[in-house]
């Protein structure tokens, strides 16, 4: 079978498409969306190569595994990747700094390197407790610019980090799947490459996606539904109720962990991803992060026609607080979103409040 290639235009040619809107741009930019393409690349060779490298199982530790800033055991992959995605792009001369899921503070660029007017934000490795059973994982990557004083020379502090996510200049993810894909915003639209692992070239096969405005797909890990609040309890009670009940329709439920891979099924087929803020743990906003898992995610789903929100205010307006901020996270068809964010504003009743009075769920233990 002769392998005809649908498309010809790499990620090179595309972004240098994109720029001659700005006759202006300096290339730097494109510069550094290549730079964080290649560390996509060489992390989905490492994930590739999995046991066969020795790549599979926790990162060693004294004492047994290490552990990041977020309390979560690190993979071998996710130091594996953090260390490409630093290495892959602190050379450039395109950024002033960069944070990471995996990394406690940020990174400033080493005073021997040129430094450039962009922040890179990551989660090197998402969904990493897929990695030692071989479920698709991936890598979520925000550009933010460098406030001016950085700029103009002051030292990167925590707080140079903490912009809403519409002050993103581009987002997207990869994702290290039956093949490896690059979804990529520049803030014009989104598109999809696929890379062809012959050429080592990221080539655009999936232009202008749009995420379908109607769904009849949720995901939302089920196993926490005593946790959740009201609104999200009704919404999935109406989904499971089906033809049956008030959507008049029947609802099919997915749950992959690895949050690229649900935010590409539903950019490709529509759906709603919900990670909300639940009573599981009080001290948590919520279990995803903000400025490296919810904002880049919610410009691609924004970018695309859909729509990404806390439950109760759009992801991209929130103030971020701290580096590795938690926050409740719904996400996809626009109108399934919307829906949930009715359910949220709507007047708590005395029942809702009180679980003697709640009506009997599924879930309800
Ligand atoms: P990470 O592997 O970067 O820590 O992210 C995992 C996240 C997200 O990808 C996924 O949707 C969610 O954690 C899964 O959480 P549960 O394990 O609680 O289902
Ligand atoms: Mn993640
Ligand atoms: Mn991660």
């Amino acid at each position: 079978m002769t392998l005809t290639p649908r498309t010809s235009t790499t990620l090179t040619q595309f972004l240098i498409e994109q720029r001659r809107r700005y006759p202006d741009a300096s290339g730097n930019f494109n510069a550094l969306i290549l730079d964080v393409a290649l560390a996509c690349k060489a992390i989905a060779k490492s994930v590739a190569y999995g046991a066969l490298a020795d790549l599979l199982g926790n990162h060693p530790d004294e004492g047994g595994a290490s552990v990041n800033v977020q309390g979560e055991t690190q993979k071998k992959l996710d130091v594996l990747s953090n260390d490409l995605f630093i290495r892959m792009n602190e050379w450039g001369g395109h950024l002033a700094g960069m944070a990471s899921e995996e990394m406690t503070h940020p990174y400033p660029i080493p005073s021997h390197l040129p430094k450039g007017k962009y922040l890179l934000v990551f989660d090197p490795l998402d969904g990493s407790s897929n990695i030692d059973v071989n479920v698709s994982v991936g890598s979520i990557f925000s550009v933010l610019r460098a406030p001016a004083h950085v700029q103009g020379g002051a030292d990167l502090t925590e707080t140079d980090f903490l912009q809403p996510g519409c002050q993103q200049v581009a987002a997207g993810y990869a994702l290290y799947g039956p093949t490896t894909m690059l979804v990529l915003t520049v803030g014009t639209g989104v598109n999809g490459f696929t890379l062809d692992p012959v050429m080592g070239e990221f080539m655009l096969t999936h232009p202008d996606l749009q995420v379908p405005a109607d769904t009849q797909e949720f995901a939302i890990n089920a196993s926490n539904a005593r946790f959740w609040e009201a609104p999200v309890k009704r919404y999935v009670d109406e989904c499971l109720a089906g033809r049956t009940g008030p959507r008049g329709k029947d609802f099919n439920m997915r749950w992959i962990a690895s949050m690229v891979a649900e935010a590409h099924r539903i950019l490709m087929r529509g759906g709603v991803f919900m990670y909300p803020r639940d009573t599981k743990d009080l001290g948590k906003a919520g279990r995803l992060r903000l400025l490296y898992e919810a904002n880049p995610v919610g410009m691609i789903m924004e970018q695309a026609g859909g729509r990404a929100s806390t439950g109760r205010a759009p992801m991209l307006t929130v103030q971020p607080q701290e580096l590795h901020q938690r926050i409740a996270l719904v996400f996809g068809s626009r109108n399934e979103v919307e829906r949930i964010e009715r359910y949220h504003a709507e007047p708590v009743s005395f029942r809702d409040e009180t679980p003697l009075f709640a009506e009997r769920s599924l879930f309800r233990d």
